[in-house]
């Protein structure tokens, strides 16, 4: 089965079987037939999708490039913060997706985070992003590769030779790079929004998360090997470009390039989630973070509400 038959409604995980995710890292022009007018409009479509069992990427990503960005639109979501990027919800999908308004300051970027083992697509509003991508960090499963280890196997080689198929396949590298002998033996080593800042991947030292690493040693106190992360690809985005990305593919981190002008993104995750994974870029640690939002529905809240709050309070 290919990209088209993907249920992007169901968690990566769950639906690992229907998908070919050699197809999903192939860029390929997506031709869109018909023009959507109007950021309302997107949303309804969205919903009318996102209202079947069966909701496929490239379906979704048709649509998100089908609505040519217009700031009358979406004004009214773009809320700035001086210090960090902002999340600000657009619409809670019926608990199917989520929608929100992203806006950048001059310099500000994002942690390296995984997407919870959900399904993210971004299309740029305003400005420029780059998005850079990168290889999960030994000794780090997402549930994705987990199922994958799980599956049958299909020929009567052995299940590790069928696995390293898979996995190169879907380009995903094993972690010591050594998937040739054994699949198994060598790859089994078993709230905010989450800005660089939070995570250490910051230059400037103010930012630091304290992460108990001693620059001598190879090791944290509690064992965990450090290694920084491993940069794969970085691609510029301009206005009206969709990208998508889920865990199978990697990890990736926003950035806005310039240092004068603001940028405008808008992201929709299926299913929506309330907690990922920011890595520290130095060293591969992961931390929990809970996911929240600056403004909801065009106003400011007064605090900064987590997502899960805004699924509960909209039943
Ligand atoms: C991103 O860097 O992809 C944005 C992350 C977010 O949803 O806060």
């Amino acid at each position: 089965m290919d990209i088209e038959n993907a249920n992007c409604k169901a968690k990566l995980s769950e639906c690992v079987h229907n998908f070919d995710l050699d197809q999903m890292c192939i860029e390929r022009p997506i031709k869109v037939d018909v023009q959507i007018t109007g950021l309302e409009r997107l949303v309804e479509e969205l919903h009318r999708v996102f209202s079947k069992n069966h909701v496929n990427i490239q379906e979704v990503q048709k649509l998100m490039l089908s609505y040519k960005s217009d700031p009358k639109d979406w004004r009214k979501y773009a809320k700035y913060d001086r210090f960090r990027y902002t999340r600000n919800l657009v619409d809670a999908g019926n608990g199917a997706f989520n929608i929100m308004v992203l806006c950048w300051g001059p310099g500000h970027a994002s942690a390296i985070h995984d997407h919870a083992d959900s399904h993210c697509f971004m299309k740029l509003l305003s400005g420029n992003l780059d998005e850079v991508r990168y290889d999960w960090p030994e000794n780090i499963e997402p549930e994705v590769m987990k199922k994958l280890k799980r599956k049958p196997t299909r020929r009567c080689c052995s299940e590790s030779e069928d696995l390293t198929e898979e996995m190169r396949r879907m380009g995903v590298k094993c972690p010591n790079g050594n998937c040739q002998s054994n699949v198994n033996d060598s790859c089994q080593t078993d709230s905010a929004n989450f800005d660089s800042c939070q995570n250490g991947n910051s230059d400037s030292d103010s930012c630091q998360n304290g992460g108990k690493i001693d620059q001598t040693n190879d090791e944290y106190a509690d064992g965990y090997d450090v290694q920084s992360m491993k940069e794969t690809g970085r691609t510029r985005l301009e206005v009206n470009d969709v990208c998508y990305i889920n865990d199978a593919l990697g990890l990736h981190r926003m950035e806005n390039p310039s240092h004068v002008d603001g940028a405008v993104s808008l992201h929709l995750y299926c299913p929506p989630f309330d907690s990922c994974r920011v890595f520290d870029a130095r060293t591969g640690k992961p931390t929990e973070v809970k996911v929240t939002f600056w403004s909801m529905f065009g106003k400011k809240i007064k605090r900064v509400m987590e997502a899960s709050e805004i699924a509960d309070s909209q039943q």
